[in-house]
């Protein structure tokens, strides 16, 4: 009896159908055999990622509404086999109908993996009244991150309690700097327990017509397989990035102060060494050192790369020129101190 698998996540684009591609032709790799069924009705893209696009394919609405039988339905691909979605909503696509149609396959495959729409009616409910284990995807953003947690709850209250969450898309960059969530944080907010954590891997863009059959070794190709491995039973270690442990996400708010203390540190000591500062369309203070008064009177400073020249005017008011080497970078600048 297959092993049925409902891939979902509340929100659209979080990456179910790479997902149900990607963990499929896994399992096929390790020597497992796997059925995919598209069940977002009217916007299903299976055909896209496993194969070439072809409207001649029959669907599983067709099988349920009795155009072919459920056989004829199923597209052999070199890898892995799928069945595509409907076109158009029917009202004889009920859960038993379909529970009834899938059960056809249940002999034929060790695994069905349900690729679900986004939300949790039609389709979703539909895969979710035959799977036995759902696994949810969600990208690391908070927005996800809470419909990730309703699609868990829904599917957890339909019975499948054995439900895992897949972090896709991760970034160490954003997730380190604090702009995205990190993995303690978004199983704190899907409040299920994780089963993997895909990269975001140019790949998958790639693969998405057509190309998932031929996706070279990649990051995300071997997400895809650990998780694979973990849904065999087996223990395979997290890994984030292909690379090092993940840093944490924010710097705390002791270190925010001391960096704080250190900046005016800097900013005061500049203040009480220079011989002016120079406010200029810089846009930041420089602080200037005296080096000479030329023969003409002009009095002359160097800030690191900045020369600059001061022209007295009236005695109270003074113009500066400043450039980095012959180049003048500004042209004026109001004195503070001298
Ligand atoms: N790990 C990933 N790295 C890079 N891009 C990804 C990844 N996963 C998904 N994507 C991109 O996100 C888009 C949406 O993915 P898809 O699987 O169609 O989402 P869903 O089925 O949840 O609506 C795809 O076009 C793909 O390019
Ligand atoms: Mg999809």
């Amino acid at each position: 009896m297959a092993v049925k698998i409902i891939v979902a996540s509340g929100k659209g684009g979080a990456g179910k159908s790479t997902f149900s591609s990607g963990l499929s032709l896994a399992l096929v790799e390790k020597g497992h055999s796997c059925l995919v069924i598209d069940c977002d009705i009217g916007q299903g893209c299976i055909e896209y990622m496993l194969s070439e696009p072809d409207s001649s394919l029959y669907n599983w609405g067709d099988a349920i509404e009795e155009r072919c039988e459920r056989d004829e339905c199923v597209y052999k691909t070199k890898l892995c086999d799928f069945i595509t979605a409907p076109a158009k909503i029917s009202e004889k696509y009920t859960e038993e109908n379909f529970r009834e149609f899938v059960s056809h396959f249940d002999d034929s495959y060790e695994y069905i993996i349900f690729d679900s729409p986004a939300g949790t009616g039609g389709g979703f409910c539909l895969a979710a009244g035959c799977a036995d284990k759902g696994i949810i995807i969600s990208t690391p953003d908070e927005i996800c991150a809470m419909a990730a947690s309703r699609a868990a709850d829904k599917l957890i209250d339909k019975g499948i309690e054995d439900t895992k969450l897949v972090i896709n898309r991760f970034n160490r960059a954003p997730v380190t700097s604090g702009k995205l969530l990190n993995v303690d944080e978004m199983i704190d907010a899907v409040r299920i327990q994780l089963i993997g954590v895909i990269p975001e891997d140019k790949a998958v863009t790639y693969a998405c017509t057509g190309g998932f059959i031929d996706m070279k070794d990649c990051p995300a190709k071997a997400a895809y397989s650990r998780i694979a491995e973990r849904i065999l039973g087996n223990k395979v270690n997290l890994v984030l990035n292909n690379s090092k442990k993940e840093k944490p996400s924010n710097f705390g708010t002791g270190a925010k102060i001391l960096s704080v203390i250190a900046a005016l540190i800097i900013l005061f000591a500049g203040i009480f060494t220079a011989d002016f500062i120079l406010c200029s369309r810089l846009k930041t203070p420089v602080f200037a050192r005296f080096t000479e008064i030329d023969e003409t009177g002009e009095a002359h400073y160097s800030a690191g790369l900045y020369n600059c020249t001061v022209y007295k005017d009236n005695g109270n008011i003074c113009y500066t020129s400043v450039s980095i080497g012959k180049t003048k970078v500004a042209s004026w600048g109001v004195v503070i101190s001298d």
